[in-house]
């Protein structure tokens, strides 16, 4: 029998963990830069948060949850997105109870049942932030502003958010029975997909990639006239807010997102070159989610990013960030008697804080010079009977070839020493 990773889902071998890591980096530096805390939630949790939170008649609900009996026989879901669990912590905690907004952020992989294509996979990663308790438009900005600057340390300077608003329990009720009344006539010529959207949730019809809803779709027209002053003026005074801090933004009516959630502002970042999943980012506002998950009426404003895609578009726009993985030195040990002090010497180094190795399959004295090389070491130490009866040490700087004696008691600071001269360090 052999194995295979299930469908959708991929390992990650070193030498693209490299890039990973460099992106999670950013991900750290931008939150600690916009005051956003680190939080962990579980990967699962009870599937009724998920049914109440995202929305009993949204895609994800309806289709693509892992679902489970637990061996209680309680229902639990791995999650789909993050915002949802977010929530629940921020309730379960009484993180209401603190000063306001709670700006929190989270990395980790999310579930969903989809059909696997280039940039789709059913185990993605996120980064997402969320902020409660504040419905300063500002706050919209900033995260739009977090998520824009996020971008551009990686390398993808010409992203532009767009931004849309969907409007409020209030007056978003008028804007669909708008869309329904637009669409009434020309209810066959939608997929099959849109017409059941049609009664159930008609703005989603707006968000069709199917190109004949999106050419009818288009017809439908901005909700400008139907948001009542609250919403008009909060999307106003985001898009002061964005052009004051200078985020290039475009308003694109068909921004409408996926989940029941999001009230007033939404927004998604597309890439360039990824091909049909291109939205490398998503987010908004979700003034009654608290609420809706049992906590006091709090509001909200979040975004996330898909890893996964996010590296894809990174790689087509010819991004590639400079990791240097590079082994500090590589102790070579020809003879089985000088293998322990080797050693010792290994361990010496990594105490120091210099990255080293050895050999442990029994290669010959130029392979284990060639294996240094494959490492990328940035020396070699050569320690062999002979050396060792002497009480020295050859070091081999492997970019210039140049080599030296060391005495063995001195070597792991020498080594040290010249190895952060080298790295810069
Ligand atoms: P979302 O738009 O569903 O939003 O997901 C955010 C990002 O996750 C997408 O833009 C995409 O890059 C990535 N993504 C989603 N599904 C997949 C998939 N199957 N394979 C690969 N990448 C995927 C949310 O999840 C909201 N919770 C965002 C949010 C946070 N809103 C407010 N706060």
């Amino acid at each position: 029998m052999r194995y295979s990773a299930p469908r959708g889902t991929r390992d990650i071998l070193p030498g693209e963990i490299e890039k990973w890591q460099h992106v999670e980096g950013r991900i750290h530096r931008i939150c600690e830069l916009y005051g956003y805390k680190e939080i962990r939630t579980p990967m699962f949790e009870q599937t009724e948060l998920f049914v109440r939170g995202i929305g009993e008649v949204t895609d994800i609900v309806e289709k693509e949850m892992y679902t489970f009996a637990d061996k209680a026989n309680r229902s639990m879901t791995l999650r789909p997105e993050g915002t949802a669990p977010v929530a629940r912590a921020f309730i379960e905690h009484k993180l209401y109870a603190e000063a306001q907004p709670v700006k929190l952020y989270y990395i980790g992989p999310m579930f969903r049942y989809e059909r696997p294509q280039a940039g789709r996979y059913r185990q993605f990663s996120q980064f997402g932030v969320e902020a409660f308790g504040s419905m300063d438009p500002m706050l919209d900005a900033e995260i739009i502003s977090l998520a824009h600057d996020f971008y551009v340390s990686l390398g993808l300077d010409q992203i532009k958010a767009r931004i849309n608003t969907i409007g409020c329990p209030e007056c978003r009720p008028r804007y669909q029975g708008h869309i329904k009344q637009v669409l009434s006539g020309r209810l066959d010529q939608l997929c099959r997909n849109c017409q059941q959207r049609y009664e159930r949730n008609p703005m989603r019809i707006l968000d069709c990639k199917n190109e004949r809803c999106s050419g009818i779709a288009s017809e439908v027209g901005s909700i400008d006239p139907f948001l009542c002053d609250e919403c008009s003026e909060h999307f106003e005074a985001v898009k002061t807010s964005l052009d004051e801090l200078s985020i290039p933004y475009v308003i694109d009516p068909a921004i409408v997102r996926g989940f029941d959630y999001y009230t007033k502002t939404v927004f998604e970042f597309v890439a360039e070159g990824i091909g049909a999943q291109d939205a490398i980012g998503g987010g908004g506002r979700y003034d009654g989610l608290i609420e809706s998950c049992g906590g006091p009426a709090t509001p909200g404003v979040g975004f996330a990013a898909g890893l996964d895609r996010l590296l894809l578009a990174m790689e087509a726009n010819g991004i590639e960030p400079a990791v240097s993985n590079r082994l500090g030195c590589f102790v070579v040990a020809p003879d089985k008697g000088s293998r322990i002090r080797s050693a010792c010497l290994v361990s010496s180094l990594r105490r120091l804080g210099v990255s080293a190795d050895m050999d442990y399959v029994g290669r010959s004295m130029s392979r284990q010079l060639k294996h240094a090389s494959r490492l990328d070491a940035r020396c070699v130490a050569i320690l062999g009977e002979d050396e060792l009866a002497r009480g020295v040490t050859q070091v081999r700087d492997m970019d210039r070839g140049e080599q030296w004696e060391v005495p063995l008691s001195e070597a792991a600071s020498r080594i040290a020493d010249f190895v952060r001269s080298v790295s810069g360090e």
